[in-house]
């Protein structure tokens, strides 16, 4: 009965807002600073200020949300915890279980968000039973984005397997493009490092290594082989790679420096966001050899616990983010898919299409994998442990066998 009178209230609080085109405020910390996210995040911000609640922007620049997680731990310790987080699987486990975030059951009751959210999902939304965010996205790490003008001039066409890849590389770096443009960054590193994985182990093995943490599977030929993969694509980025932002190095392969880039599907973003069209000016597939698995991140706004006015607000939030016209209008842009079951993919172009094609796929067949790099696949002390060592590999301090090693030791000393 509370519940659905705070609901209620909540409801009542936006349409008042509205109707006196009085805004107030929630204060969002997130790091969508990219053209393309901001574009997304644009998306947001209008339609919450169509019910009335202002943007009270907390942006934290780069990637995969480290530095975004670190501000945020200096505001909850100062006592001032911002309003709604954008967040990644386990960060999200990681505050429900400090008892920081504020519970949305009767929301996700009220709007049938258990029958609708995806499990794989679910298992960073919910907490001992309790909703505690309110995911806006899925997102896939294991893609490939081309440049088709450049891949015609070399007359590359799609790789199919890794060996066409290599060879597709070769062929660029040999007319004096750069092959694969990448911003040397470890979650950079860590994003190229979960397709690879995908497609040198497979999802069986990337399930017992880099989720199960399996020592053996951690250590094994097929862990080898990965970090070889690593090393060859090492040798096809450009001198000046180091510290690279990851959508200067999209934007390399949009304006046709550079062949191909491996990215998460924040990517498309970028590429929308310049006005290219997939099919006709650049290609999206998966990293070749990981076809049929998909390794994934779901973006989140978990709501820390406040009281009040905001707290009223959180849910007008949550409810607009759940929203499935929402969610398409968002993803279409942001380059992930939704974060439902039930959102048409109409909206969406040819890449946008075969993403949820291929999650839906991936979702029954088993072979969806929580994403390393973007914390899905462990709690961030051993995705940092094994960011230490991927980052260290890539830039020639091991090689690839005692890469392996390091991998394992550094694993065990983490977890
Ligand atoms: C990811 C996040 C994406 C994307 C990317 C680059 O961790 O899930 O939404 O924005 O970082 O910033």
């Amino acid at each position: 009965m509370k519940a659905n009178k705070t609901i209620k209230r909540a409801v009542a609080l936006a349409m008042a807002c509205a109707a006196t085109s009085a805004t107030a405020d929630v204060e969002v910390l997130h790091w969508w600073t990219s053209g393309g996210e901001a574009a997304a995040l644009n998306v947001l911000k209008q339609d919450l200020e169509s019910k009335g609640i202002g943007w009270l922007d907390m942006p934290v620049a780069g990637g995969g949300g480290e530095q975004a997680m670190t501000v945020l731990r200096a505001r909850v310790t100062a006592g001032n915890a911002p309003t709604a987080v954008q967040m990644l699987g386990f960060d999200i486990l990681d505050w429900a279980e400090q008892g920081a975030l504020a519970n949305l059951n009767d929301l996700a009751a009220q709007e049938g968000w258990d029958e609708v959210v995806p499990a794989a999902l679910q298992q960073f939304a919910k907490h001992d039973g309790q909703w505690i965010s309110a995911p806006v996205n899925v997102h896939t790490t294991n893609w490939v984005w081309a440049n088709k003008a450049v891949l015609d001039s070399v007359g590359v066409s799609e790789p199919k397997n890794w060996n066409e890849f290599v060879a597709a590389l070769e062929k660029v770096k040999a007319s004096g493009k750069i092959a694969l443009a990448h911003g040397g960054q470890a979650w950079q590193d860590a994003t190229i490092f979960d397709g690879v994985a995908l497609s040198a182990g497979g999802p069986a093995w990337y399930k017992r290594a880099i989720v199960q943490l399996d020592p053996a599977a951690l250590g094994g030929s097929e862990m080898l082989e990965t970090f070889k993969r690593m090393e060859v694509l090492r040798g096809y980025v450009d001198e000046n790679f180091s510290g690279r932002d990851w959508n200067l190095a999209s934007a390399m392969v949009i304006n046709g420096e550079a062949a191909f880039q491996i990215m998460g599907d924040w990517a498309k973003g970028e590429f929308l966001n310049a006005g290219k069209t997939p099919g006709s000016d650049f290609l999206c597939f998966r990293v070749p050899g990981s076809g049929g698995s998909v390794s994934f991140n779901s973006d989140q706004f978990a709501m820390f616990k406040v009281t009040g006015q905001a707290a009223e607000e959180q849910v007008v939030m949550a409810s607009a983010v759940m929203s499935p016209k929402f969610q398409s209008a968002f993803n279409v842009v942001k380059g992930s898919v939704p974060a439902r079951t039930d959102v048409p993919d109409t909206d969406f172009d040819d890449c946008g299409k075969k993403g949820m094609r291929e999650l839906a796929a991936a979702a029954s067949s088993g072979n969806m994998v929580g994403s390393m790099a973007h914390g899905h696949a462990n709690p961030a002390a051993v995705k940092n442990a094994m960011y230490d060592v991927i980052t260290a590999h890539f830039n020639g301090e091991y090689d690839a066998a005692t890469a392996v090693q390091e991998i394992v030791t550094a694993v065990e000393v983490a977890r």
